[in-house]
């Protein structure tokens, strides 16, 4: 069984890497190959935290694994992660579990890979100036999704903590150097998306992040953040607004997106206005983009399918170089 840690997983495994491996678990899903039962969530007695089990079989890949994902807020005091993650992957031919990944970075790596490969799919190629709204622990990798698919000259960075956003900046400007691409703290919502052809929110927000009015024709927008009823950051004018809307899986996002759902409840938003998952878009099933002044959405809350796909990308790496300690149980 082969161990794999965060160093030596950002050791050799790309964003693109990890953007190949999101498209191909897209398709799966879409072909109906992976099966995903409902996550499991166990409070502990005195409720001071949660353990997680996000379990998936992806046929194809005839292999499958479950993310173990903990929230326990009083870690951070302790000086450890508030949200560990393990992925454990189980050969579909035999049942032995041939890894356990280290699941902070993977879930890093393919929810990024995300809104990497819708914002591949779906902004104009010309797209030069970014928006990122959030400056947690998903936002440096978002940052590197958007430099990877689009040579963008401008990011700015915008948080409801002026002081997270300057952190944020000072600690990711070397990474955006390497794209050649300049970091810009936004003071307001406003100042953030005014003129930006791409904008990804990943923050914990309960209400929209941004004045959908004040979008501009041609943006594409990458909804992250929200994974519950009750949270939201798309507003609803630019849903309103938007020419295509597309989702990673649609049964989940119309089951736990406040994005959709809240408007859904107010009789202000429909999900026949819904494109399509983005594998039915790689599948050439729907069209994307059709003009170059059209809006587009892509709203994610994530499934197991990607987790178990991207570990299996990273073990195919690690092995083909010899990376990752071999371990016998
Ligand atoms: N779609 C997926 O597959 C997926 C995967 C992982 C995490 N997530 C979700 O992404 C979200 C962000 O994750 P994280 O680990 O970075 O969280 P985090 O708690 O580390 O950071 C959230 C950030 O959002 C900021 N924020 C809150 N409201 C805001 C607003 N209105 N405008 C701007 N910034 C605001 C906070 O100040 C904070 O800096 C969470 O809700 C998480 O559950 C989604």
């Amino acid at each position: 069984m082969l161990f794999l840690s965060r160093e030596q997983i950002l050791s050799f495994f790309t964003m693109r890497d990890a953007i190949e491996a999101d498209k191909k678990a897209f398709v799966l899903h879409t072909e109906g190959r992976a099966r995903v039962p409902l996550r499991i969530n166990l409070d502990t007695e005195d409720k001071s935290g949660q353990c997680m089990f996000m379990p998936a079989y992806v046929g194809g890949l005839n292999m499958a694994g479950v993310k173990m994902v903990s929230f326990f807020p009083g870690n951070a005091e302790k000086g450890i992660p508030v949200v560990p993650a393990t992925v454990a992957l189980i050969d579909g031919a035999t049942g032995l579990v041939t890894a356990i990944v280290e699941g902070t970075t993977l879930t890093q790596l393919r929810t990024a890979a995300i809104s990497g490969s819708a914002t591949e799919l779906l902004s104009n190629p010309d797209s030069r100036v970014a928006a990122l709204f959030g400056t947690g622990g998903q936002a440096s990798a978002q940052l590197e999704a958007l430099m990877t698919v689009r040579p963008l000259r401008e990011i700015r960075i915008f948080d409801v903590d002026p002081e997270r956003v300057r952190k944020f900046v000072t600690k990711n400007q070397p990474l955006a150097d390497r794209f050649g691409t300049v970091l810009v703290g936004a003071k307001s919502s406003d100042e953030a998306v005014e003129d930006a052809d791409i904008v990804t929110t990943v923050t914990t927000s309960p209400k929209p992040v941004f004045d959908g009015n004040r979008i501009k024709p041609g943006c594409h927008i990458n909804g992250v953040g929200s994974y519950t009823p009750s949270m939201r950051e798309i507003p609803v004018e630019l849903l309103r607004r938007a020419s295509r809307i597309f989702v990673d899986n649609r049964e989940a996002v119309l089951a736990e997106a406040g994005d959709f759902i809240i408007p859904m409840g107010e009789g202000l938003f429909s999900s026949d206005r819904i494109a399509g998952e983005l594998g039915e878009l790689i599948l050439g099933r729907v069209g994307g983009r059709t003009a170059p002044d059209e809006i587009t959405v892509m709203k994610t809350v994530g499934f197991a399918t990607l987790d178990v796909v991207a570990a299996a990308a990273v073990v195919e790496k690690a092995k083909a170089l010899g990376i990752g300690t071999d371990v016998a149980l």
